[in-house]
């Protein structure tokens, strides 16, 4: 029987995307790149915050259009907009066809199987008592240069801004043969680095091996060059932790750490769980180990009864760490959560304004340490071609800051070189093989 083609739009963030190539493996279909060839189109959908999720209903009703000429084709809605409004969306979107959370995903066959068979079926699938929630691998394209393995689903923390931990349930780890195995078969594959995803990789820990020692044993994988982890979570960086992160020569030198705020009393109205002292004591401490770490962090600017000196405090902090990367956002309020029952809230203008000011500062510190990289010879592993010029490849540093080389054979796609940087830009680096 000829395979289905099956046509993803992934929103949100790296857990979809692997999610999506989960979706791919569970159908046993044809990935496509065109909408319109598809027989089944899926919009993976993120809740993060609440422009994301109105973005994936008016895409579910774009290409609702394509069943006039195609009445069989099948248009389903899967992720944490999926999971988190289930059965309404079925209402309210008349023309889709099924409605499955990201906890449901190796039921998606049954799913197809159904609508298929039975006239008027609309499934749907958001239950979070699911047993072997990692039993489908990813589909995992051959020879991409870095790949992604989920060693953990779900969240344990309750930061009250979030809706990952309704969506996505509480924290599940993953076994470490299972983790070893996809890492081993994406090396196979042609993988030569590895980022390990979940919502706090750092609590990682399964029978009685902890994060640390899980980075000992990824060490070991014979032909993998480079280990990545994200998002750690601060209370949970302990010095074993550092620790291995400096002896492990594979595990870059890179680390994204959110701190949310540098406010002790909105950390505080957020629950996060440890105070900002706290967390520059964990950045000096991973300073003192590793000093050329590169840091990024991520900033909510609004939350809860955030005041000017409360901004001003996440302004200081900024501005002592001088991270090299900083994602920030402006407070979403999500329904269920904590934070929707808080009865301050910061006027829209005010926090636009602050969060400005912030993104504007940051951009200045981010460009100044992306010129400190010049005329240095950093090693680049090369992932592919530059988006602006064919003949240039692109890669990341250990620093994971994006390096164009100019005018190199691509014969050095997967290889580890050493690039001496002539230019920086706002986001990247460029320069020379030597
Ligand atoms: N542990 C996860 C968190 C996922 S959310 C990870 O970092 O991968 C990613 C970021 O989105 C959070 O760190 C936070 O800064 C931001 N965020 C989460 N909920 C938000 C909300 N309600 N409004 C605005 N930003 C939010
Ligand atoms: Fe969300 Fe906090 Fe977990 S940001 S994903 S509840 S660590």
């Amino acid at each position: 029987m000829k395979k289905e083609s099956v046509f993803i739009e992934t929103y949100g963030c790296q857990m979809n995307e692997y999610d999506s190539d989960r979706i791919i493996n569970a159908l046993n279909a044809t990935p496509t790149n065109v909408a319109e060839n598809a027989d089944i189109i899926i919009i993976n959908t993120c809740a993060i915050r609440e422009k994301a999720d109105h973005k994936a209903v008016s895409a579910v009703g774009r290409y609702n259009k394509l069943k006039k000429n195609k009445p069989e084709l099948i248009v389903g809605m899967s992720g944490c907009v999926a999971q988190l409004y289930g059965k309404k969306l079925l209402k309210d979107m008349p023309y889709l066809d099924f409605v499955l959370g990201p906890r449901g995903i190796p039921q998606i066959p049954k799913i197809i199987k159904d609508i298929r068979s039975e006239n008027n079926h609309r499934p749907i699938e958001t239950s979070m008592d699911v047993q072997d929630v990692f039993d489908i691998t990813p589909y995992h394209k051959k020879d991409k240069v870095a790949g992604f393995v989920s060693i953990q689903q779900g969240c344990n923390k309750k930061c009250a801004y979030c809706i990952v931990p309704t969506t996505r349930g509480s924290e599940i780890n993953r076994p470490i043969n299972e983790i070893i195995s996809e890492s081993k078969y994406l090396v196979e594959l042609g993988a030569k680095e590895i980022t390990y995803i979940g919502q706090t990789v750092n609590s990682w820990k399964h029978n009685r091996l902890r994060f640390p020692s899980l980075l000992d044993n990824l060490q070991e994988i014979d032909g993998l060059e480079r280990i990545r982890f994200t998002t750690s979570f601060p209370k949970d960086i302990t010095s074993k932790m550092i620790s291995s992160m400096k002896k492990n020569s594979k595990v870059c030198k890179q680390l994204h750490l959110p701190v949310q705020s540098g406010s002790n009393k909105i950390l505080r109205e957020m629950s996060r769980t440890y105070s900002i002292e706290w967390y520059k004591q964990r950045i000096e401490m991973l300073r003192d180990e590793i000093p050329d770490i590169a840091l990024s962090t991520d900033i909510i600017i609004g939350f809860g009864s955030e005041s000017e000196k409360d901004f001003q405090e996440t302004m200081d902090l900024i501005n002592l760490i001088e991270f090299d990367t900083v994602y920030s956002f402006k407070y979403s309020v999500r329904p269920g959560t904590p934070g929707e029952k808080m009865k301050y809230h910061v006027p829209d203008n005010k926090a636009s304004k602050r969060l400005s000011i912030l993104q504007e500062r940051q951009k200045e510190i981010t460009f100044k340490k992306n010129c400190d990289n010049l005329g240095k010879i950093i090693e680049v592993l090369i992932e592919g071609y530059s988006k602006q010029n064919r003949n240039d490849l692109y890669g990341r540093t250990t620093y994971n800051k994006v390096v164009n080389v100019k005018n190199i054979n691509d014969s050095n796609i997967g290889k580890l070189i050493n690039v001496k940087i002539t230019e920086a830009t706002q986001n990247s680096l460029i320069g020379e093989q030597v």
